[in-house]
């Protein structure tokens, strides 16, 4: 069964419940296994077939886990080349992080990105998590 991977960092719930709303849309696509994490290694995006990130902005960039991520995955030469990708993120004023994540995956990790990123000021409105359940639903439907 192809799979689908979540990886997100929050701080105070916001990216998370756009996390869930990601889910939730992927998972109205019937043979398709989706694992939303907080904690992923580069084996397990090496081993999935679409990878979402979710990325909050703090001082104008990523968090610390995230950035980390990203470097692993590049030190250990996972091979993601044409994987579907996509990010979102909460914000409050910036919002940096999701297009900062996104043009690591596509510029660096070559991978097939969903543009624009889904951002959401603060707290998702109903809006925005519909905005994050399509998006989970269209990565699946690639898969
Ligand atoms: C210490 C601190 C620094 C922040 N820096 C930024 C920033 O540089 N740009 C921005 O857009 N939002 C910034 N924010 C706002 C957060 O991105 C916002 O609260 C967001 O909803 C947090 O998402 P989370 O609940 O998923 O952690 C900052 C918040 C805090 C507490």
């Amino acid at each position: 069964m192809p799979t689908l991977l979540i990886v997100y960092n929050t701080k105070t719930g916001n990216t998370e419940r756009m996390a869930e709303a990601v889910e939730e849309g992927a998972k109205q696509v019937e043979g398709v296994s989706v694992t939303r994490t907080y904690h992923a290694t580069p084996a397990q995006l090496e081993e999935a077939d679409a990878v979402v990130i979710g990325a909050p902005t703090y001082n104008h960039r990523m968090t610390l886990d995230i950035q980390q991520l990203l470097e692993k995955v590049a030190k250990a030469e996972v091979n993601l080349k044409g994987k579907p990708a996509a990010a979102f993120g909460s914000y409050g004023w910036s919002g940096e992080a999701p297009a900062n994540v996104l043009e690591v995956l596509r510029n660096r990790f070559n991978m097939n990105t969903i543009e624009p990123p889904i951002r959401s000021k603060y707290r998702p409105g109903e809006k925005t998590l519909q905005e994050c359940r399509e998006l989970g639903r269209k990565i699946a439907e690639q898969l």
